[in-house]
């Protein structure tokens, strides 16, 4: 069904498609919620996990950047996804940059960005986390960046950043840093150990001042190729990260460069600037699960995202370190059954392999 309407939608150019895909999906959770249950619906108990203090009943997830302003959380969570992570948000509302902003790049499974932190603002959406803390009984995480203004830099980014937590982080089941959106010129300001020092360790007290138990993620940008070695940078990062007593991390954002394509540079250069996604990215993002899986000796859940599009690819990135799997490009090239897809494929492959739970297998190829 997805592939006749994914043919009407790639008539569109992408930002169109996803206003249209998204407006279809939020009819559809106030006009067919059962519907939706019966197209999507498969629960398994060995998908089950408890992370976070919360209960997961699976571990795929919707990427931020897909519903930016929280306004699918039902849609998402009939169509069977885990949890949800909404945003990013920023403190003040901001419109992102000029349109196009967003295109496909079917011949690579991927897509390229530059969106620019579009969204309606903290005080916008925490009423409708507020909703659905109260309805909708899943794990719904917000994902926080600085306002896209690059006047606001320094002790001023900072209290930005906490302006958003102090409005949202009550209403949310994990708080995601998005240190690494590669969209504004001042976006990876953080991902420099001195400064997510500072960042890090203004969000810890205040979480502490508010008394608040949620947990807090940092999400990474990718490594430049498949084989990277990591710099002693990285490794700062991650340091930085475990001393502020952080409680998981997200691998990874769209990547800055253009490694992997087989789409003519031509066209890659009339697109321009923007973070890509999907396939291409695939190799790498799994690449850092297991870096930080061995890094942190497994301690600390890990959330493992960019090219997961079927059940091996899930699979692969569970067993490198991820506790949990989110998608964005994938969704938009399977549509939503590929989620369901996922979730039966795992209990297949897990089945196949003599395993029960999804907790035995996360990380047992992280070497
Ligand atoms: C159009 C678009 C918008 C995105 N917006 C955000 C965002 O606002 N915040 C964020 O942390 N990540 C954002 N992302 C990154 C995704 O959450 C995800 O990390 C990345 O796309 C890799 O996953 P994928 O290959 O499954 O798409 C966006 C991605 C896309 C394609």
């Amino acid at each position: 069904m997805y592939s006749k309407l994914r043919s009407l939608l790639f008539a569109l150019d992408a930002e169109s498609a996803h206003f249209i895909g998204a407006g279809a999906a939020r009819f559809a959770q106030r006009a067919t919620p059962f519907m939706l249950n019966s197209m999507f619906e498969y629960a398994h108990p060995s998908l089950h996990q408890e992370l976070f203090g919360k209960t997961f009943s699976n571990p795929v997830g919707l990427a931020a950047g897909f519903d930016k302003n929280a306004r699918m959380i039902p849609f998402f969570k009939k169509a069977g996804c885990g949890f949800v992570e909404v945003g990013s948000v920023s403190a003040k509302k901001c419109k992102g940059n000029p349109r196009p902003r967003a295109f496909r790049l079917p011949d690579d499974q991927a897509l390229i960005n530059r969106m620019g932190l579009n969204n309606a603002g903290a005080k916008a959406i925490r009423p409708r986390l507020e909703k659905a803390a109260g309805q909708i009984a899943f794990p719904v995480a917000v994902n926080l960046a600085k306002t896209h203004d690059p006047k606001i830099e320094g002790k001023a980014a900072i209290e930005d950043f906490c302006e958003s937590f102090r409005i949202l982080a009550p209403w949310a089941d994990y708080v995601a840093l998005n240190i690494s959106c590669p969209n504004t010129a001042e976006g990876k300001t953080f991902e420099d150990p001195n400064s997510l020092d500072e960042l890090l360790s203004a969000i810890m007290t205040l979480r502490k001042e508010l008394a608040l138990e949620v947990p807090v993620v940092v999400k990474f940008s990718p490594p430049l190729a498949e084989s990277f070695i990591l710099d002693s940078l990285f490794d700062e990062l991650i340091l930085v990260c475990l001393g502020h007593g952080i409680h998981g991390f997200i691998a990874t954002n769209t990547a800055s460069d253009r490694n992997g394509l087989v789409t003519s540079k031509e066209r890659i250069s009339k697109i321009g600037n923007g973070g890509l996604s999907g396939q291409p990215i695939r190799a790498r993002a799994n690449g850092l699960v297991k870096y930080l899986y061995r890094k942190t000796s497994g301690k600390l859940p890990i959330i493992g995202v960019g090219g997961i599009a079927n059940a091996a690819q899930a699979y692969e990135r569970i067993k490198s370190g991820a506790s949990l799997i989110q998608l964005y490009t994938g969704l938009v090239y399977q549509g939503p059954g590929v989620i369901r897809d996922i979730k039966k494929g795992l209990v297949r492959l897990m089945e196949e392999e003599g395993h029960s739970s999804l907790t035995h297998i996360v990380g047992i190829e992280a070497k």
